[in-house]
């Protein structure tokens, strides 16, 4: 294990550039819980495998006066439309955990959500962060604490909440299990203080199958919760999780202000269709009513503009970011999110679109 770099090597080109970097500097039993998924990782690889499958179509001659990217998301304007999805735990990839994350973010102008299980105190992390911040939910079985976790989210100044809604219980973590990841001492969910560890709804070394089955039972969120989770809070509320036409016209139901499109980076429930094939039958439903974001595999720029092409209004990054924080702190996130972009704009450009209203379905080719 490494130290991470203090600069970026010149052959960094790509976001995937910083895997092999990212390995280097982790350990086998930290890099199964970054990069691995649940079970054979059917799922994490259909994630990536779906988005090299869709081909666009080249459009010369458009007038590309005035090119942007900008898109605005639940009242705050992003230069770009992909911000840092929630990745627990990040003091196992980096020293400064988060706080590394959301300079970058900053440095490059990205909006960043703040895991539940952040290994850094939610109001020290807003305080220093130069950039929108969204706090994830993770709903815990003590119904007090969630309210006022999510009270503390709103006072620190987080502009959104984002429940993920996909996590019941944890798919198996084959990869990580057979290395036998756990918790290292001193990381841990600091924003769960307070909560008895048996009444923690959280998901670390995932060993105790019973626990895994206990937590379920407590946990027990429902679609007729989500209105008491809307009446906790002004923050416009996004489930992340969803990958069915009907439950995205349930969450629309409920009066919920987003959904993510998400199988979790392929890490829970194994064999899930890409988060790319389910979208457009999801947004068909949806029917621009509410804003729809997509994450799982997003590693370049067409990929971004894919999503968006089929109805995504933003995406979400996941293990790209936490690659460029293990390899080389704050400076890999700005890059990440630098190359990411980018590659949008050459995307664009080379598709036609001066800007993302000028992404649509004619983007994709149909052969
Ligand atoms: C995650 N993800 C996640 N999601 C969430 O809602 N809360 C969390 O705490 C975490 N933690 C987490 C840890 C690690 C190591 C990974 C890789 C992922 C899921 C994440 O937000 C996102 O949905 C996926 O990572 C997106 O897929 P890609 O971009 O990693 O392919």
């Amino acid at each position: 294990m490494l130290p991470p770099l203090q600069q970026i090597p010149p052959d960094v080109v790509a976001v995937a550039d910083y895997e092999p970097l990212a390995r280097e500097r982790l350990s086998a039993a930290v890099w199964a819980y970054l990069n691995g998924g649940a079970a054979d990782e059917i799922t994490l690889r259909e994630n990536r495998a779906a988005f090299e499958r869709l081909r666009v179509n080249g459009r010369v001659l458009a007038d590309l006066s005035n090119a942007n990217t900008r898109v605005t998301l639940f009242g705050n304007t992003f230069p770009f439309p992909f911000l840092l999805s929630a990745i627990a735990y990040q003091k196992l990839l980096h020293p400064d955990g988060e706080f590394a994350t959301v300079l970058g973010a900053a440095a490059a102008k990205a909006g960043m959500v703040v895991s539940t299980q952040a290994t850094v105190m939610l109001e020290d992390l807003a305080r220093q962060a130069q950039t929108p911040l969204w706090f994830q939910l993770y709903v815990q079985p003590d119904r007090g604490f969630t309210r006022e976790l999510v009270q503390r989210a709103e006072c620190a100044g987080y502009a959104a909440l984002v429940v993920t809604v996909d996590t019941p219980i944890l798919g198996p973590r084959n990869r990580q299990q057979r290395v036998g990841f756990s918790l290292p001492p001193g990381i841990e969910p600091v924003n769960l203080r307070g909560l008895a560890p048996s009444r923690r709804r959280t998901f670390p070394g995932e060993a105790d199958e019973a626990l895994i089955f206990n937590s379920l039972l407590d946990a027990s969120l429902t679609w007729k919760d989500i209105g008491w989770l809307l009446s906790l809070t002004k923050l416009p509320v996004i489930l992340k999780g969803v990958m069915t036409p009907s439950d995205a016209a349930r969450a629309v139901e409920a009066g919920v202000a987003g959904i993510v499109v998400s199988n979790h980076g392929g890490r829970n429930l194994d064999t899930l269709p890409a988060t790319i094939d389910v979208l457009p039958a999801i947004a068909e439903k949806v029917a621009g009513r509410i804003p729809l974001l997509l994450d799982g595999g997003i590693r370049r720029g067409t990929d971004v503009l894919k999503a968006l092409a089929l109805g995504a209004n933003a995406v979400l990054l996941g293990r790209p970011y936490a690659h460029g924080l293990a390899a080389a702190g704050a400076i890999g996130v700005a890059h990440v999110v630098n190359i990411l972009r980018a590659e949008l704009e050459a995307a664009m450009a080379l598709t036609g679109c001066a800007n993302l209203g000028q992404i649509d379905r004619s983007v994709i080719w149909r052969g």
